[in-house]
């Protein structure tokens, strides 16, 4: 048996460019091992879901442009750093990206949060969207969109065209979730090449339910309802 600290996972070949995963660590596996496993209770799954959030947001954080910013430290002195260019806000898929709205208030102080519902149009099959909420001023900023799951793509996808119908560009969204499929990757990033995907993990495909394999199961599920 070998002791290491990074998974033995590869990631999957091919990742299109604006797709940036969390550093593949043996402590970010262990994590989604307990996530995953069908065993873990409600609580569990609601606190390490919590730390993964986390991470992500974090790490949405560092694809924000920033400009010089200089301050007087209490020593006197100056210090040249940097602050972010612009303002932020997030936006949460129904149901299940609202569980990850915590997570980006943890890190973004009083961050404005929209919302968007979209549901399956029982006639044509197409996603839906059946309500929205957002900052008066969503053009203006950048967006933080939130949904755990990437399976097809298609509640995702829509959301963006919301975002763009809001007048918020492509190239200031930046889309956050837990698991992505390579279909959804794929699909989604052809549409929209020039905004930006958070993932934490790749998973192998999708079964013929659309649930991602051999991803969670239900998340909204396991995170409300067990
Ligand atoms: N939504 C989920 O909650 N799980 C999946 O596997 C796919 C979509």
């Amino acid at each position: 048996m070998s002791i290491t600290n990074h998974t033995s996972k590869a990631l999957p070949e091919n990742i299109p460019p604006n797709v940036i995963t969390l550093p593949q660590t043996a402590q970010l596996e262990a994590l989604y091992t307990i996530i995953r496993d069908k065993e873990t209770s409600r609580g569990d799954f609601i606190f390490y879901t919590d730390r993964i959030i986390r991470l992500l947001v974090e790490e949405g954080l560092n694809h924000l442009p920033v400009v010089p910013r200089t301050v007087e430290t209490p020593t006197g002195a100056k210090y040249e750093g940097v602050g972010f260019e612009g303002r932020i806000c997030g936006v949460s898929i129904l149901r299940a990206g609202e569980a990850m709205e915590a997570g980006l208030r943890e890190v973004c102080r009083s961050v404005r949060i929209g919302k968007i519902l979209i549901q399956r149009d029982e006639e044509t099959t197409l996603p839906k969207l059946f309500y929205s909420k957002f900052p008066s001023d969503i053009a203006s900023r950048y967006v933080l969109l939130l949904d755990p799951m990437l399976a097809t793509g298609g509640s995702a996808m829509k959301a963006v065209e919301v975002l763009q119908s809001e007048g918020v560009p492509e190239e200031r969204i930046i889309f956050i979730n837990l698991i992505s499929s390579p279909e959804g990757l794929k699909k989604f990033c052809e549409r929209f090449p020039s905004l930006k995907i958070i993932t934490g993990w790749i998973d192998e495909g999708l079964n013929e339910k659309a649930y991602i394999i051999p991803g969670l199961g239900d998340f909204g599920e396991r995170r409300y309802c067990q």
